[in-house]
Parts: C-alpha cells; structure tokens; sequence
C-alpha cells in the first residue's frame, strides 16, 4: 500500500501534467519554505575553535586558514568577550607552544601556567558565563608532533593516558569546563573522568572526540598550531581509517561506557554518514568539528570568487543540523553568529 494514496484527478487544464502530487507547491513562497523547514541552525549550535600564542604581539595570521589568527590571552580574553556577547554558548582553546617548550614528552603540557591553562584563568575571570572547551592531547607540546608519548616510532598507550588524565585535571584547576580528549588513546576517557572525580571536579563535562579519523583535512590546524612542520610520520595507529563505520560505533560505545558526556565526530562534512549513524545509534548529545581543511575550502573558494562564501557557511553548517548533530565546532562562529544576529 502507497504511503501516498493518490487522489482523484480534477479536470485540469489540457496544457497540466495530471499531476496528483507537486511537492513544488510547499516551495512556492519564502514564507511557505520557512514553514516547512525541517532544521534550523542556532548560535545555540555554535561552538568556536581558538588559537592561542605567547607573546605580547597581538594577532598572527594563520596563511592556510585566511581570516582566522592565532590569539595572545589578551586578545583571545577580546574574542571570549565578543563570543559571549554574540551568545556563542562556549569556545575550545588550541594552543600553538613555543618550540622551545616542547620536548618528545610533551611535558609542557603538565605545566600549570601553560598557554592553555593562563588562557582558560584569564577567559573565565572575565567571562564566567561562557563555556570552555580544552583539548586533551600532547600534540601541541611534542617536539615529534605526536598525540603521545614514543618508544622509537610507536606511540605509547597506556603511558599517554596518564599524561592525559594529569593534563585533564590541571585545565579543570584552571577553570575548563568541558574536557575535549583528541588524542584517540583506548581507554583514556575512563582515566580521565575518575582523575576528575578524585581531584573533585564532578561537574567538569567531557566531550569525547570518539570517532577521530586519520584525515588530510587536519593539515590547515597542524599550521595554526606549528606542527606540520616537525610530524614524524602520520597518525594512522591511533586515528581511525577513513574506510570504516562499523569502527566509529564501537569507538562511541567505548566512550560512553567509559563516562563521556558527549560525542564528537571529526572532520564534519565528509563524515555526515557517521555523525548521522551515531546519534541514530545512541541518542546522546553528539557534535561534528567543521575542521581546518574545510573551513580552508570553503573560505579559498569564496575569496577567489569561486563560490558564494556566506551561503556555502550557512549551507554547509545546516547539513550537520540534518544530520543529526547537536553542534558544531567551527571557525566560521562568530561570522555565523553574527548574521544569524542580523537576520533576528
Ligand atoms: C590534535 C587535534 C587536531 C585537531 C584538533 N585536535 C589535529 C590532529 O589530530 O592532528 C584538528 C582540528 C582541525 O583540523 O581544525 N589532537
């Protein structure tokens, strides 16, 4: 039996198709199109990606992401306050270190008054109400690049886990709302919520990049944060492979079981497929990172004419929604929230 019984065909015009259905009607009129709209895109949906540098300087241009720059604290302390006017609901905070600090143990990262952690105290003095997002990795502390720590060209699990869960609880003393593992470590979530519990932050969010995939659209961040330059090799042995799906669910489970609060799933836009299955699959608060490589495209095509920036943003932003996602992390942010402003 059709879900779409046909009705009777009145007489129509010699010139009409006998069409009994035309969906083309609901379309007719911006108003009607706004009526049917199935997802909608919110600054509530809205989580923006920062990069912080050491200095006094200001602002440093990121070559292969225009428009976007890496951020002293007092100038990212001027974004968090333009992001929270702007009712952005939280920030994540990527830190590019000085080559200096970093060594094979990515022991910067287990500094307290490192970049991230001056960044998180300084932000939260000034904006309490907005939400901060830390990264859980070593990558932006190793001299080799690597989300861990290495015995000749392997990455040690379970000697990174330690470190990230000491890493976890120093951003929480700091002030981190929402502790965001990147790494891909097995088991580091479940570390890393009873570090947080036993060090008193019960109320410290974690937001598990669970299905992480080796990517090549990551190359614009590993610029942002000077890693591209020192990688040793690529990251397949700890993120997934692009070829699996399967994977990516059992990687959520995994999560979940462990403690996180919510999913992330990364890159964005070539992994909509999977966004779509897990939150199909788990009906957990899940988000998708827009990452550097595609805010790359679409800005590159836009400033050379190519494409319509302000709608491929829009348009590509609105997908995640469809998809399933609760959020997205993106660089377009405060520009996405800005017009959604102007259109209220
Ligand atoms: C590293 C990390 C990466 C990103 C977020 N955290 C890069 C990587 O895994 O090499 C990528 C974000 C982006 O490309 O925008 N732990």
């Amino acid at each position: 039996l059709s879900p779409f019984p046909r009705p009777a065909v009145q007489d129509a015009p010699s010139s009409a198709l006998a069409l009994s259905h035309r969906p083309r009607r609901n379309r007719k009129a911006e108003w009607s199109r706004r009526l049917v709209r199935e997802n909608v895109l919110t600054v509530d949906d809205l989580i923006w990606p920062l990069f912080l540098i050491d200095g006094t300087e200001g602002r440093h241009a990121v070559a292969s992401m225009p428009g976007v720059e890496r951020l002293t604290v007092t100038e990212a302390v001027r974004e968090a306050e333009r992001a929270a006017s702007l009712r952005i609901p939280a920030i994540a905070l990527f830190p590019n270190t000085d080559s200096s600090l970093r060594d094979p143990n990515g022991s910067e990262a287990l500094n307290a008054r490192n970049l991230v952690c001056c960044a998180v105290r300084e932000i939260k003095r000034a904006v309490p109400e907005l939400g901060i997002v830390t990264d859980v990795a070593l990558d932006p502390y190793t001299s080799h690049g690597h989300d861990g720590v290495m015995d000749g060209d392997r990455i040690l699990n379970d000697e990174t886990v330690a470190l990230l869960a000491r890493q976890a609880v120093l951003q929480a003393e700091a002030g981190a709302d929402i502790i965001a593992p990147s790494d891909m470590m097995d088991g580091r979530v479940a570390a890393i919520r009873s570090a947080l519990d036993e060090a008193g932050f019960l109320d410290v969010q974690i937001m598990a990049y669970a299905a992480k995939y080796a990517s090549a659209f990551y190359g614009p961040f590993r610029d942002a944060i000077g890693t591209n330059a020192t990688l040793v090799g690529d990251k397949r042995t700890y993120q997934m492979d692009p070829g699996n799906s399967d994977e990516a669910i059992r990687e959520v489970a995994l999560d979940l079981e462990e403690g996180a609060d919510m999913i992330m799933v990364k890159p964005g836009l070539p992994y909509l497929d999977i966004v779509h299955r897990v939150k199909d699959t788990f009906a957990v608060p899940t988000f998708a990172y827009q990452v550097s490589g595609e805010y790359a495209m679409i800005e590159g095509a836009a400033r050379n004419g190519w494409i319509d920036g302000e709608r491929a943003m829009m348009e590509s932003l609105l997908a995640f929604k469809r998809a399933g996602a609760d959020g997205v992390l993106t660089y377009f942010a405060p520009r996405v929230a800005e017009k959604l402003k102007a259109q209220a």
